[in-house]
C-alpha cells in the first residue's frame, strides 16, 4: 500500500513539473527506522551489545526492537509517548538516558509507521502479547 502511494506522488511530481522537487515523498516505516533509529537500535534492531547492563557513563545502551528485547513488553501508548517524549523526560527527577525524544523530528504518523515496521518483523506470539497488552491499556483508560 505503502508502495502503491509512493508511486502515486512521484506520477503526481512527474505531472507537475518544476514543482517536482519539492515533493517530498512519503518514506516507509522502514526507511524512517534506518534513518532516524538504527544507529543505536542496530540495522536489524538487534540494539547495542550486552545491552542490559549500564555503560560506564551510567546509562542503558539501547535495546533491540527484536523479540529478544521488551519493546513488545509495552502498550503504544507508551511506546510513542517514549519516541517522542526521550526516556528521560518520561522517567524523569534526572534520570540520563540517550533515547532522544523525536517529537520535532518526526510527525504521530511517521512514529506510527516505524512501529508498525518494528511490529512486522515480531513473530506472531509477541504481536498477539503487543495487542493484548495494549487493548488491556486502553480499557483501563476509559
Ligand atoms: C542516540 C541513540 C538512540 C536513537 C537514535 C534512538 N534510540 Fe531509542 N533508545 C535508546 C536508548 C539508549 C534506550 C534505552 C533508554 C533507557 O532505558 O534509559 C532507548 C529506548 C527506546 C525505547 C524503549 C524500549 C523498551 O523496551 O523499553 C523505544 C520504544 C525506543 N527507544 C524507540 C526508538 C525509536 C523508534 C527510534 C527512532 C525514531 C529510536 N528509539 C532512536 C537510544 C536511541
Amino acid at each position: 500500500m505503502i508502495r502503491y502511494i509512493r508511486s502515486c506522488a512521484l506520477g503526481l511530481a512527474i505531472a507537475a513539473g518544476p514543482v517536482a522537487a519539492q515533493v517530498v515523498l512519503a518514506q516507509t516505516g522502514e526507511e524512517l527506522y534506518q534513518e532516524n533509529c538504527a544507529s543505536c537500535h542496530g540495522a536489524t534492531l538487534e540494539g547495542e551489545p550486552n545491552w542490559r547492563e549500564r555503560s560506564s557513563d551510567g546509562k542503558l545502551p539501547a535495546p533491540p526492537h527484536d523479540e529478544t528485547g521488551h519493546t513488545w513488553h509495552h502498550a503504544d501508548r507508551i511506546l510513542t509517548d517514549i519516541i517522542k517524549r526521550g526516556t528521560a523526560e518520561i522517567v524523569g527527577g534526572g534520570y540520563e538516558s540517550n533515547m532522544p525524544g523525536f517529537a520535532d523530528v518526526l510527525t504521530d504518523a511517521q512514529i506510527e509507521e516505524i512501529l508498525g515496521y518494528i511490529k512486522s518483523t515480531w513473530p506472531d506470539r509477541a504481536r498477539t502479547v503487543q495487542e493484548d497488552v495494549t487493548r488491556g491499556d486502553i480499557e483501563a483508560r476509559e
